[in-house]
């Protein structure tokens, strides 16, 4: 009752408040329009390559003209995004799946079915409510066929399509119901009353998140053609039209595990509480856990997805030298239309002291358009680095380490996890220290995670306990605090940085406390009016005092699925659709072009992209991230990063690093041990980081191991800088939660952040969703006292601020 009391209260508190956040996607816009017309065709071929095809008994591509009758409201209402700020994007340009179709030059469709379900989508039945954040409908509601519209529609083609539609989003969970993970009774109807009737049933499926495929099987005769065609942006409907079609040749490769049942997905146990989740499941997300424990509970393999075409890949060639590896495969097309393929290099590590799951991806390559009967060499490089494993418990000798461990690696190249062939093996004879890091972001309390044994080569599930280390985090913050840069009276300006007359540390000596703090967040509000309606929000020149010195506003706008202004922007497919491409070139040129558009905005901050792991199918924001694995969500989301900094503007991944559920967004706390952070929530960061060099970063909203990520030391500073050399600035996700240092507990909310060297706070304001230019005092009232904020931490974050300043005023 209470709960149903709390959400009572909140939907009519979203629905008669003016939300700052309302989604407005296809809303219109004003002001002059900057999109190039020529990024259609790109997004289009970027959300083809996206596309999974899961089955095809040979329908497709469909014959030259043939006539489709294509079922469920979503064929007209398409899904082309998520929920929230990650799908948020005016844009006038969407054509759906119907249009799509009847767009296509060589495929027809059953007009008279299309007018009746055109109908019902302009009912009042018919009606889709969306407008209230957080209230987002998961499925629109169906129409009711009837057997003798179904029978009608098959006097115009032997073929049908059904389309099934979902969405989840930001702060919009999907649920386990019917009309979220599950299908409908009528969806049922739909799909029994088709398949009874046609002989032929394409289906499709348009949703963000993985859904539940189990009822395939039930229809599995009956299906000729599975497609999970994701959300994929604007051009939704002629690029799953150019896949039915043959133009283009579906290459899209499954970034996710499709298990046979929720209950299957070993982080279903510990998934979905508000306050708390223990990652039971520890390094074995997605495949890692099929492949180890359950290879039977698995539907469809991570990396499975088919062609028109085949590919042989064979191994070319496997050499070491000096620690590093080097893998050339040959891959031809033995079939009969052109076609790309994804090529994924795995390894299967020893378990010798350390549990290892059964299979790891390393690297992965797209390759170009092969012509049948023609071949293309792939490389990869690979050192150690890549290969280690993180002992979080002291079973190597190397507590806290990257070790690689002794014994034999086994390298395998391929699709799926499941078509590899071996490549090559690689011997450690004796267990080695690569990178000893200490212990980070300690358990407060011990937690007991999931591990095996083997006996006579059967592997047996057990658990083990990982325990608690001691704080050390007070001693090690005091240790490495900054040194203070005397103030001076200088009234330098920043132009005199620009001109290289003075360094920006010395222009930093000239500002006072004030000024420095503000530095430190955000001017108060979204849609500041130092940028363009529709931002999301601005820091840096946010004060008459700091501009006066001419240091510019920096304005941020989301997001992932492109600009989300008051301007009209190109939607961008979502995410995992972008991820399923496996092609990290046509990503970067993606992205590169979205760059253009930002120039042309005003905007130079992008919060994208978002690239948290898909722990759990049920998500809310699994459109917008990439995979389940760090691998390919670190690759892809490097290779958005390089592209959106192209013009020298900057992206700005999110959420680092243990956002991965919805419910209870900004207050639950993710409890994991050190190794499952080290190898999978935080490996994807550490790539972009190391390989991209974001300008700019976003921390989550929750917890990780009882500490709010925006007050993380150990994240952003030891991990993030120390360790992997991040050179950027660090920003809180929006609005923070209020919270005193454990370790210094005179020192709340801005000063506690800012010494966790979280530089800024956005989008400024005093309270969580409070929108006063105002700071709310924190950062400043325990400056001068013992172990209080000191000068050089404040002037630490200035430095930073400023250097994006510099930045934006060179290009
Ligand atoms: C989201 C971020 C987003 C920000 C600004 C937050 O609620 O979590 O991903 O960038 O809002 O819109």
């Amino acid at each position: 009752m209470d709960k149903f009391i709390r959400r009572t209260l909140e939907y009519l508190v979203h629905k008669f408040s003016r939300n700052p956040l309302a989604q407005t996607v296809g809303g219109t816009a004003e002001g002059e329009d900057n999109r190039d017309p020529n990024f259609k065709e790109l997004m289009c071929q970027a959300g083809s390559e996206g596309i999974v095809l899961l089955e095809n008994n040979g329908i497709l591509p469909l014959e030259e003209n043939k006539c489709v009758s294509v079922f469920g409201r979503v064929a007209h209402n398409y899904m082309y995004c998520g929920y929230g700020s990650g799908g948020d994007v005016r844009t006038n340009t969407c054509t759906s799946l119907i249009e799509g179709l009847r767009q296509s030059n060589t495929i027809k469709i059953n007009e008279e079915l299309a007018k009746f379900y055109a109908d019902f989508a302009t009912s009042k039945k018919g009606y889709i409510d969306d407008q209230v954040w957080g209230h987002w409908p998961r499925y629109y509601k169906e129409a009711k066929l009837t057997k003798s519209i179904v029978e009608h529609a098959k006097e115009f083609s032997d073929t049908a399509i059904v389309v099934i539609g979902r969405a989840a989003g930001e702060d919009r969970e999907n649920i386990l119901k019917a009309g979220g993970f599950y299908l409908l009774k009528e969806e049922f109807e739909m799909l029994d009353v088709v398949t009874k009737t046609f002989d032929k049933v394409i289906i499709i499926i348009n949703a963000g998140n993985v859904i539940d495929l189990s009822w395939t099987e039930k229809y599995k005769d009956k299906i000729s053609a599975l497609l999970y065609a994701w959300q994929g942006g604007e051009q939704s409907g002629p690029q799953i039209a150019k896949i039915l079609s043959g133009e283009i040749n579906p290459s899209g490769k499954l970034t996710d595990t499709i298990a046979k049942n929720y209950k299957d997905y070993i982080s279903s146990k510990n998934f979905g509480d508000q306050d708390a989740n223990i990652y039971f499941e520890d390094i074995f997300v997605g495949y890692r856990y099929f492949e180890t424990f359950a290879k039977d509970k698995v539907l469809y393999p991570f990396g499975h997805g088919l062609s028109y075409t085949n590919f042989e890949i064979t191994p070319a060639n496997f050499e070491i030298k000096n620690g590093n590896i080097s893998i050339t495969v040959t891959v031809k097309n033995t079939g009969k239309f052109a076609g790309k393929e994804a090529v994924c290099l795995y390894v299967s590590k020893p378990d010798s002291e350390l549990p290892q799951s059964a299979i790891d991806l390393v690297d992965f390559e797209k390759t170009d358009l092969i012509n049948p009967g023609e071949e293309q060499i792939i490389a990869f490089e690979i050192n150690e680095n890549q290969l280690t494993s993180f002992d979080d418990v002291g079973k190597t000798p190397f507590k806290n380490s990257f070790v690689l461990c002794k014994g034999t690696y086994e390298f395998y190249i391929g699709t799926s996890v499941r078509k590899t062939t071996k490549a090559g093996v690689f011997t450690q004879h004796e267990t080695t220290q690569v990178k000893h890091v200490g212990s980070t972001l300690p358990l407060q309390n011990e937690i007991t995670r999931l591990s095996y044994t083997k006996n006579n080569g059967v592997m047996q599930e057990t658990t083990e306990i990982v325990k608690t280390e001691l704080a050390t985090l007070k001693q090690r913050i005091l240790d490495n605090l900054p040194k203070d840069i005397p103030q001076t009276q200088n009234n330098y300006t920043f132009k005199q940085v620009l001109d290289n007359e003075i360094t920006i540390e010395d222009f930093v000596t000239s500002l006072s406390i004030e000024e420095l703090e503000d530095l430190s967040r955000g001017e108060g509000m979204m849609h500041s009016p130092l940028g363009m309606d529709g931002n999301a929000g601005a820091y840096g020149g946010i004060s008459k005092k700091l501009q006066d010195k001419g240091i510019p506003a920096i304005i941020t706008a989301d997001g992932p699925a492109g600009l989300r202004l008051k301007r009209y922007g190109s939607l961008l497919p979502c995410g995992t659709q972008l991820a399923c491409t496996f092609n990290k070139k046509l990503i970067q040129e993606l992205f590169e072009t979205l760059g253009k558009e930002i120039a042309a905005y005003g905007v130079d901050v992008i919060l994208s992209p978002g690239m948290n792991i898909h722990r759990n199918p049920l998500g809310g924001r699994n459109f917008e991230y990439y995979s389940e694995d760090p691998i390919v969500s670190g690759k892809i989301a490097s290779a958005a990063v390089k592209g959106l900094q192209t013009y020298g503007f900057s992206a700005c991944p999110k959420h680092f690093a243990f956002n991965n559920q919805e419910t209870g967004r900004n207050r639950n706390d993710s409890i994991l041990s050190e190794r499952a952070m080290r190898e999978i929530y935080l490996k994807g960061f550490e790539i972009c980081v190391k390989e991209s060099n974001p300008k700019n970063l976003m921390v989550a909203y929750n917890k990780g191991n009882g500490v709010w990520c925006h007050y993380s030391y150990d994240l952003a500073q030891k991990i993030l800088r120390d360790e992997w050399g991040y050179e950027g600035l660090v920003i809180t996700d929006w609005w923070m939660q209020s919270s005193k240092s454990q370790e210094f507990p005179q020192m709340k909310n801005n000063a506690y952040r800012v010494r966790g060297s979280v530089d800024v706070l956005m989008p400024g304001g005093k309270h969580f969703f409070d929108h006063s230019k105002e700071s709310d005092g924190t950062l400043i009232e325990t400056y001068g006292q013992n172990e209080g904020i000191t000068l050089g931490e404040m002037q630490r974050t200035a430095i930073r601020v400023l250097k994006v300043c510099k930045d934006k005023l060179r290009k």
